[in-house]
């Protein structure tokens, strides 16, 4: 079925100025970009966000982070978007990354591992809501 994920490109590979070579592997998967902007994200925002991470240890570390410089948060749009864009990312951890993913050729450690990606078609509804409005959303058909 058609879906809709949300994906964040993270403080560290925007540093990087990889941002291109990032949208490059979703276009090239089949994803389209329905929505789109660059944003340096409040404590609030990146609070929120991570909400259900909350009791975890990494929390604070987490939020440091995502609000240490610019993200560029999108919305991808195509067949089956939610695994597509997880297959493409990789592991979590950029050192348990499979060859070719964009964790693996972009990341350096646990936390800046240069993508979030919406885990489940219910965090990818959340999440999308999150940051965009409904009538920020384009789809192209
Ligand atoms: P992300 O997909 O953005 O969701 C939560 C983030 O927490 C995760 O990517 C990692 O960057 C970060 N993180 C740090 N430590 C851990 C950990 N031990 N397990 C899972 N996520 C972690």
């Amino acid at each position: 079925a058609v879906e809709r994920t949300l994906s964040i490109i993270k403080p560290d590979a925007v540093a990087k100025n990889v941002v291109g070579q990032i949208i490059a592997r979703f276009e090239n998967a089949g994803l389209q970009v329905v929505a789109a902007k660059m944003v340096h994200l409040s404590q609030e925002q990146a609070e929120g966000f991570y909400a259900e991470h909350k009791e975890r240890p990494f929390f604070g570390d987490l939020v440091a982070f995502m609000t240490s410089g610019p993200v560029v948060v999108q919305v991808l749009e195509g067949e089956n978007a939610i695994l597509t864009n997880r297959d493409l990312m990789g592991a979590t951890n950029p050192k348990e990354a499979a060859e070719g993913t964009i964790r693996r050729d972009f990341a350096e450690s646990i936390d800046a591992n240069a993508v979030h990606g919406s885990d489940s078609a219910a965090s990818a509804e959340r999440e999308v809501a999150y940051f965009f409005n409904a009538d920020e959303i384009c789809p192209r058909g």
